[in-house]
């Protein structure tokens, strides 16, 4: 096993309660938050990539990996849950961010790390995203093969991830997204490939910077387009039901139906091409939407911005699944009966 095999005590570590803590007080203190995924994923070879079991480390033995991480910050980890990502749920959600804001606010680290399995990494990072309000930066990092693969991505990637969370030009930027050597958006940044480690990517928008060995180079001053909203979810514990439904030739437009009278508040669509409808479903997402059951108009090509129209609503620069956990929010916060207003917060050029 390539983990335990590297394992190298720290002196200063301090083992109680699966907190862990490498602590060199002249260094920026960075706090582990372990979610489970591939990075804390095991399998019995190391030449198989696939078919492994994700979310068998804690966040001591992610720690312990990489003893490098204690020349360049003071680490402490918290065990959050140790799942597959594909298990990641809204109620998991709510309190990851409230989670993230205590430590932030109650001045135990500088900068903040969460591991999490890559399959919905971009929802969870869009959704910190929306919901935290601290200037101290959040690193997600994540990896493509298990602990154990050969040339293993997870220990350069939370190295990494470290590095940016401890430096002082992450701060201000919100949630962002490290694995192979690059920094991604949490807004925009997706998941392209199922195996390859480039596989996170934002085809538009592009990366933020870089890292030179470990050190983080960012390529512009924080500066947006969109004007990030935030919404204060602190005492929520349950968002309202949004689908997802997939465009194809022959979808039924009873699916639509289904979602609603099965108690959606929301859909979004992952519409062919410029998202695009049968007429059957444009006249059912409108008759919807009317209703003040919001349908979001997104496209499942991958990439490029759905404008705004009379119908729907439009998911201008949001895959399906960001625009799922944005509308969520929103309606949350609004309710459905104002689509100028919902509009609004998937626009980046109305507001
Ligand atoms: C703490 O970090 C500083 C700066 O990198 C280094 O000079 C010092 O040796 C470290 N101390 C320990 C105990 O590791
Ligand atoms: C920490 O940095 C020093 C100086 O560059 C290096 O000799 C040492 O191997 C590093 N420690 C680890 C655990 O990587
Ligand atoms: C979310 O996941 C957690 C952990 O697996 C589980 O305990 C909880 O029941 C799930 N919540 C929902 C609403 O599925
Ligand atoms: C800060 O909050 C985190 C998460 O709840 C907790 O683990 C840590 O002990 C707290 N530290 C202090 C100094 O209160
Ligand atoms: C969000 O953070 C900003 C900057 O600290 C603060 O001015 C604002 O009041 C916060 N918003 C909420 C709703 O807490
Ligand atoms: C679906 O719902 C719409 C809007 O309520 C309605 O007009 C339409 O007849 C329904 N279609 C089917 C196939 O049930
Ligand atoms: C709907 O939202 C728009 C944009 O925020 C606002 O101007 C309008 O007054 C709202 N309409 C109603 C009926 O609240």
């Amino acid at each position: 096993m390539r983990f335990s095999s590297s394992l190298v005590a720290i002196s200063t570590a301090v083992f109680a309660n699966g907190v862990t803590a490498a602590s060199n007080s002249s260094l920026p203190r960075v706090s582990i938050i372990a979610t489970g995924g591939t990075i804390a994923g095991t399998n019995s070879d190391s030449t198989s990539t696939t078919g492994y079991k994700a979310g068998s480390l804690g966040v001591d033995a992610l720690i312990e990996a990489v003893p490098a991480l204690s020349n360049i910050s003071s680490v402490s980890g918290i065990q959050f849950s140790n799942i597959g990502s594909q298990n990641m749920n809204t109620s998991l959600l709510l309190r990851l961010t409230k989670l993230a804001t205590n430590v932030a606010a109650n001045g135990s680290a500088d900068g903040i790390v969460i591991t999490h399995g890559t399959d919905t990494l971009e929802e969870t990072a869009m959704f910190l995203d929306l919901t935290y309000n601290e200037s101290l930066p959040i690193a997600m990092a994540a990896a493509m093969r298990p602990s154990t693969a050969l040339s293993a991505d997870g220990p350069f990637n939370i190295y990494e991830a470290v590095a940016l969370a401890g430096s002082k030009e992450a701060a201000d930027r919100g949630v962002m997204i490290v694995l192979n050597d690059r920094i991604g958006s949490a807004m925009y940044t997706t998941k392209t490939n199922t195996r390859a480690v480039d596989t996170f990517k934002a085809a538009e928008q592009g990366y933020l910077g870089v890292f030179n060995d470990e050190v983080p180079v960012f390529y512009f001053e924080p500066s947006r387009v969109y004007k990030k909203p935030f919404f204060d979810v602190s005492g929520v514990d349950a968002l309202p039901r949004v689908d997802i439904l997939y465009g194809n030739i022959d979808m039924d437009v009873r699916l639509l139906n289904y979602s609603v009278s099965s108690g959606a508040e929301g859909v979004v669509i992952a519409c062919a091409g410029d998202a695009s409808l049968p007429d059957a479903w444009a006249d059912a997402a409108q008759a919807f939407t009317e209703q003040g059951i919001p349908v979001v108009r997104a496209s499942r090509t991958g990439s490029g911005y759905v404008a705004p129209a009379d119908d729907t609503l439009t998911s201008g620069n949001f895959n399906p699944q960001k625009a799922r956990i944005l509308l969520q929010l929103v309606l949350n916060e609004h309710g459905g009966k104002n689509s100028t207003l919902i509009q609004e917060y998937f626009d980046p050029y109305l507001s």
